[in-house]
């Protein structure tokens, strides 16, 4: 599968974009397990005209990355076209337009999920950031406003003539936010209209190896995008590869193996933020990276409260002595 000239192997797996997640360092890892392609966190179009530090911050993507996408979001058409120009200039391998987001300060002002509500301007803002930048430009957006409104079929038909190299569905309305379960039906329905040419990546709810297949199979989307499940858990790519190739699960690492990881990702978080916000950053995942420990308490509470890089590698050899014989 391609995206513009982009060349990705055969049924590549997408690590979703991710407010607060998916900082390199997170990329980094998920890029080292197989993640195919990666993205920035969603990026405010407004904040980046209106030359905010912080979220030009967004914008770096370091080489082993790559491909890496860049994310922006927005209500206003200059406003964005102005941010892809800016953009343009940081070297994405694409760019993502965000038609997705459900948040209720970003849908209700028309940005994200909201642009929904007014097909005729997402498509001629699409369109204008097509044409201002020579990166191939993506669209992540959701099956619909509601449960009245699943226009994802005749909205992708649109977005693809304004010269969009590939689409992502997230297979859930705006309306239904993180609720029930994602319905793929009809994420295939789009896939599977004769007219459409470019690569449909589906999203929703992938969290193993058989799910993943299961949605190749029965939607035929060319790719997977994956979100929460990656959440302590960077190796699930490493895992769906190895059950798509093998028909059988795999590649979920050893508890050994969890306390390296652990370890880059702490080095690489403070690579990114600095201490001590890359220490603090990095006790979610601690939590998470061990998770179901027999008697872990006491090692926890001290990973979850010192801020001394000596301590936290000490305390990871600790579980190692411990758990691992
Ligand atoms: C904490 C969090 C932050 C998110 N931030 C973004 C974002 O910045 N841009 C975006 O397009 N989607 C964002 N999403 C949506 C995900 O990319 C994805 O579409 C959604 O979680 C469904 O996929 P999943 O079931 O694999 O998690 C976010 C989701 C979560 C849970």
């Amino acid at each position: 599968m391609d995206i513009g000239n982009i060349k990705l192997p055969e049924q590549p797996l997408f690590l979703a974009p991710m407010e607060d997640v998916t900082d390199p360092s997170f990329r980094f890892l998920c890029k080292e397990f197989g993640a195919d392609m990666v993205y920035t966190e969603f990026v405010a179009s407004e904040a980046l005209i209106r030359n905010i530090e912080k979220t030009f911050k967004k914008l770096q993507i370091s080489q082993i990355e790559r491909p890496a996408g860049i994310q922006l979001y927005g209500h206003n058409i200059d406003a964005m076209v102005e941010s892809a120009k800016i953009a343009t200039e940081h070297k994405p391998d694409v760019i993502d337009i965000n038609f997705g987001c459900p948040v209720r300060k970003i849908a209700t002002r028309g940005a994200g999920a909201g642009m929904m509500r007014d097909i005729p301007k997402m498509v001629e803002m699409t369109r204008q950031i097509v044409e201002a930048t020579h990166i191939p430009v993506t669209v992540k957006t959701r099956l619909g406003w509601d449960s009245e409104s699943k226009f994802i079929v005749d909205i992708a038909e649109r977005l693809q003539d304004t010269g969009i190299r590939a689409l992502t569905i997230h297979g859930r309305t705006r309306a239904q936010m993180y609720r029930g379960e994602a319905d793929w039906t009809l994420i295939g329905d789009v896939k599977n209209n004769p007219r459409m040419k470019i690569p449909i990546i589906g999203n929703g709810d992938v969290d193993s190896g058989t799910k993943a297949k299961q949605m190749f199979d029965r939607y035929g989307v060319d790719g997977i995008m994956i979100g929460r499940a990656t959440y302590g858990r960077p190796w699930i790519f490493r895992e769906i590869k190895h059950y798509l190739q093998m028909g059988a699960e795999g590649g979920v690492p050893e508890l050994e193996e969890k306390i390296e990881i652990a370890r880059l990702h702490l080095e690489k978080s403070i690579e990114w933020k600095g201490a001590p916000r890359g220490i603090y950053e990095m006790r979610r995942h601690f939590v998470t990276y061990f998770k179901g420990l027999f008697n872990f308490k006491d090692i926890r509470t001290k990973l979850v409260t010192t801020l001394d890089i000596q301590e936290i590698n000490d305390l990871l050899d600790e579980i190692k002595q411990r758990y691992c014989v």
